[in-house]
């Protein structure tokens, strides 16, 4: 009467182990389906599996044929665990232990070839994917030199074989332009600490070391805006250390790059004549000694402390930036403003705060802050800036100067 009861309550328990594993089947199930539903693909930057360069693509790919595989493995796996506990389990007329197996050649010869198979069927493509694209790191046909600041980023658009190998000197910060379909190498290099850069729908993540140069290509297969972030902790904000890479048709980018070279070529000390842009404040010498911009002449920003490329961001067509403080804050007047009050505020611990900010070496007033507000945004190159979505006249609330004109103008 007791061993009945005792089978019954066994029996039960089974039935509900069952039925709690699945059940945590199709919650898992519903969580997946759940998830890879969210939203379209601008909503979701950092997305890992919608790939817009033929080097994320393949990446992709082999992320495709792992899940595939594991996917057969972890349903296999799974159905023979429930299918041997019902068929083996123990029955009510069981009564002697099941004969016990140690040793069974044939059985271990098969758990070590079928996990072998698997592994040389992700090796053979992942090796293929390796040496392809090392040969394209140094096939580029546009090259893109990053150093890797604390903490933002710089980027300088050198060697160019469209223009029979020439540079096109343009550098900028965080936020950079690159034609569609163009093979583009970035070459990474540090002065600092490691850093990791890594735009997820194009490519990386690769490390930024200080002595060695990383490079790796990216080609892009479609327009758009795609968001990077440093992958590598780097010091106290680590976190804000975001960039942004626009892809634009090969045009556009030949737009893009006249933008910034016509971009005003001002000094401290003289404007040119009808260029739109206003007297610089008189501090902005003590600007200088960090940043530089497009025709500066009096920036020591080049041989600067700590110099490998430019100490601070270059600030040539800063106000057309989306963002500054590397992705950390809008580009808008007023936040601007607040940035050069007290930069340490915003983004605790950056270099500019060591200077510059309420009991420091450089203390801005907020008339003064204002003048340099106007001034950055009398910057905008002729023609207005450049957003993915065309040509601005402006960017943001612009308080001075806005051109007139709103043409593209593609040249090469
Ligand atoms: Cu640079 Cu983290």
């Amino acid at each position: 009467m007791d061993e009945q009861r005792h089978n019954r309550q066994e029996g039960s328990a089974s039935k509900r182990g069952i039925a709690k594993l699945l059940s945590f089947g199709a919650l898992s199930l519903f969580a997946m389906l759940v998830l890879s539903a969210c939203g379209p693909d601008g909503e979701k930057p950092y997305s890992t599996v919608s790939p817009a360069s033929t080097q994320a693509d393949d990446i992709h790919s082999l992320y495709k044929l792992v899940f595939w595989l594991s996917l057969v493995v972890f349903v296999g796996v799974q159905f023979a665990i429930v299918y041997l506990s019902l068929r083996y389990r123990r029955k009510k007329s069981d009564t002697k232990r099941p004969p016990q197996v140690h040793g069974h050649k044939q059985l271990e010869l098969v758990w070590t070839i079928i996990p072998a198979v698997v592994l040389l069927i992700l090796l053979v493509p992942t090796l293929n994917i390796l040496f392809d694209h090392d040969a394209q790191a140094r096939e580029g046909t546009l090259q893109v030199d990053v150093y890797g600041k604390q903490w933002w980023w710089e980027f300088h658009l050198g060697e160019d074989q469209v223009q029979d190998g020439a540079s096109l000197d343009v550098v900028t910060a965080n936020e950079i332009v690159i034609p569609v379909n163009r093979n583009t190498v970035f070459n990474l290099r540090s002065n600092n600490v490691i850093h990791s850069f890594w735009v997820p729908q194009l490519g990386g993540k690769l490390d930024v070391i200080p002595g060695h140069v990383n490079s790796f290509a990216i080609t892009p297969t479609r327009t758009g805006e795609f968001y990077g972030e440093c992958a590598e902790f780097c010091g106290a904000q680590h976190a804000w250390m975001r960039f942004k890479i626009t892809v634009v048709e090969e045009d556009e980018f030949y737009a893009w790059v006249n933008n910034w070279r016509t971009s005003p070529a001002v000094s401290a000390n003289q404007q040119e004549e009808g260029s739109g842009v206003i007297q610089a404040p008189q501090k902005f010498s003590v600007c200088l000694s960090c940043h530089t911009y497009n025709g500066a002449e009096n920036s020591k920003a080049l041989t600067g402390i700590n110099a490998y490329a430019n100490y601070g961001p270059d600030l040539t067509m800063l106000a057309c930036r989306e963002t500054f403080a590397a992705g950390m804050m809008e580009m808008t007047p007023e936040n601007l403003k607040q940035w050069l009050l007290d930069p340490d505020s915003i983004k605790p611990g950056n270099y500019m705060s060591t200077m510059i900010g309420p009991g420091m070496a450089v203390e801005f007033t907020e008339e003064e802050a204002d003048e340099f507000v106007e001034f950055f945004f009398s910057m905008i190159p002729e023609g207005g800036c450049m957003s993915p979505d065309g040509w601005n006249v402006s960017t943001g609330d612009a308080p001075a100067a806005t051109p007139e004109s709103t043409e593209a103008t593609p040249a090469a």
